[in-house]
């Protein structure tokens, strides 16, 4: 491809992008294919002879468009938001262009170095205790990791090696792989799937612990699970504390569970993927009450900051437990003096990508102002939803609504939010999911996309109370139906009871 090619193709593909997104309101939010369908539309082996980019750019449009589910639609309210803003965007394609692998510092200084800053910056906007952050003579800092589960696993390997460095210095001749056998770690029944994926990753044992009715992990209970294994001969090692649980956006109580992890020497590490980007905003900062207890803070900007996928921020007090444990030296993997991190012992792969960049871009080009607008504005249209749901008596909010996340449920059996959902889903206007609280089946409705407007809330409404009106009207048929057959079928057991029981008269 030439550059006047080029030019045209990034420029007809910018255009695409804008159109695209502007008219993102007027789709499906879910898509209309089946599983599978893609195979029988492109062909089976790749071209042998040069395609025309329109020709591709078409096949976009026409095949693989159809197959999106659009997460950036003011009518996704499923899941978490993903992060998505022309900044962002903009700073990916510059990240491709420069397509530096930045392991070390010398394989582009800027790469390193950027991230260094752009992590700083964040951890200051959010206001998170100062040992979290990059300085001269301290060993904290931040790293940009592709996702939250790679953040929980990286930190779970890392408090093995240290726990298991620690036993060795108090019990010398004890086996090695004996300690690693006996470490366990904790994290409530409601953290994300991820943490005990860690568990199984990393070949120790995951305790899923009981949360209160607010769905928060407490202290009293950690501390009864870490007291039981102590006693047992285990060595606790790993506790993963929730900020914004996935179903509920629930928060573990920090202030209860950071003192026990203090005394027993275990790793806290913080799993905030979601809510810690309203921690932006100083008005929402209570809620990581007891941070100063962590020793590993992480958050998704990809989630509701708008950066784009893959941006999640991992900040660590001490950055040289990383280092010990990941330390892995070769000819040619160049050896960085202590100014700057040498940020490939604090991931997983070896190679890492420029993602600072569309960090960078997006808290200059938005400003902390306009970061602060944009998590007030999603949290204010949460409300309005949650104020719909409160003035409507078929329904019913069943945990507190925190930030973005309102979880709510129609009144009476399981199987009407379920219905609910199951419509609503097969209409495709609006896309959210379930969850569970206490035996209950909940809608989640999460509202995080900066194009999302009253009426975007308005519209989604209309769809739920419009479907639930549906469901319990077939369902008070269903019943008056039902009630009819009984009592006729009662009717009939009682005819034939009263022939059976009357005199026969020859
Ligand atoms: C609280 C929480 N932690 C972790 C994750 C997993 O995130 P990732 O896909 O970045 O691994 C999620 C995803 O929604 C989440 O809500």
């Amino acid at each position: 491809m030439d550059t006047s090619e080029f030019v045209e193709f990034a420029k007809t593909v910018i255009d695409f992008v804008v159109d695209y997104t502007n008219n993102l309101r007027d789709r499906d939010v879910l898509p209309s294919v089946e599983p599978g369908y893609l195979s029988k539309l492109l062909p089976e082996e790749a071209p042998h002879r040069a395609e025309k980019w329109q020709e591709v750019l078409k096949d976009v449009k026409q095949y693989i468009v159809p197959g999106m589910t659009h997460w950036n639609s003011p009518n996704f309210y499923a899941f978490y938001p993903t992060g998505n803003s022309y900044p962002s965007l903009v700073g990916e394609i510059l990240s491709n262009m420069f397509g530096c692998v930045g392991f070390s510092w010398i394989t582009s200084p800027a790469c390193t170095e950027l991230e260094m800053i752009a992590c700083n910056w964040l951890g200051k906007m959010l206001g998170l205790p100062s040992e979290f952050l990059r300085h001269n003579d301290g060993q904290g800092g931040g790293v940009i990791q592709g996702s939250a589960s790679e953040s929980t696993f990286l930190c779970l390997l890392a408090a093995k090696d240290y726990m298991t460095r620690h036993m060795k210095t108090l019990y010398p001749d004890m086996d090695e792989h004996l300690i690693k056998s006996k470490l366990v770690a904790y994290t409530s029944d409601q953290s994300n799937s991820s943490v005990e994926k860690a568990g199984v990753l990393g070949s120790v044992s995951m305790r899923l612990l009981p949360v209160d009715d607010k769905c928060s992990l407490r202290g009293e209970i950690l501390k009864k699970a870490i007291k039981e294994d102590v006693e047992k001969g285990f060595i606790p090692f790993y506790v993963v504390a929730t900020l914004g649980t996935t179903g509920t956006c629930a928060f573990d109580n920090l202030d209860e569970i950071g003192p026990i992890c203090k005394q027993y020497d275990i790793w806290l590490h913080i799993d905030a993927a979601y809510a810690a980007a309203a921690f932006v905003c100083p008005e929402y900062r209570y809620l990581m009450s007891g941070v100063e207890y962590a020793d590993s803070f992480n958050m998704n900007a990809h989630k509701w900051l708008l950066v784009n996928f893959d941006a999640s921020i991992l900040w660590v007090k001490d950055s040289r437990r990383l280092v010990q444990a990941f330390n892995i030296n070769r000819i040619y993997l160049p050896l960085e003096k202590d100014v700057v991190p040498d940020y490939r012992h604090w991931q997983i792969p070896l190679g890492r990508r420029f993602r600072s960049l569309k960090l960078w871009f997006v808290m200059r080009i938005y400003g902390v102002e306009g970061l602060q607008e944009y998590i007030k504005h999603g949290i204010k249209l949460a409300r309005l939803f949650e104020s719909y749901v409160k003035s409507d008596d078929r329904f019913e909010i069943v945990t507190k609504a925190v930030l973005g996340l309102v979880c709510f449920r129609i009144k009476g059996d399981n199987s009407l939010t379920k219905e609910l959902l199951d419509r609503l889903q097969a209409r495709k206007k609006i896309y959210l999911i379930a969850a569970s609280y206490q035996n209950k089946f909940i809608a989640r409705f999460v509202v995080g996309n900066q194009r999302c407007q009253e009426q975007d809330i308005m519209f989604a409404w209309n769809e739920i109370t419009t479907q639930t009106t549906e469901i319990l009207r077939e369902n008070s048929i269903d019943s008056s139906i039902k009630l009819r057959n009984e009592i006729g079928t009662k009717i009939e057991i009682l005819n034939i009871e009263t022939k059976d029981v009357s005199p026969k008269i020859s």
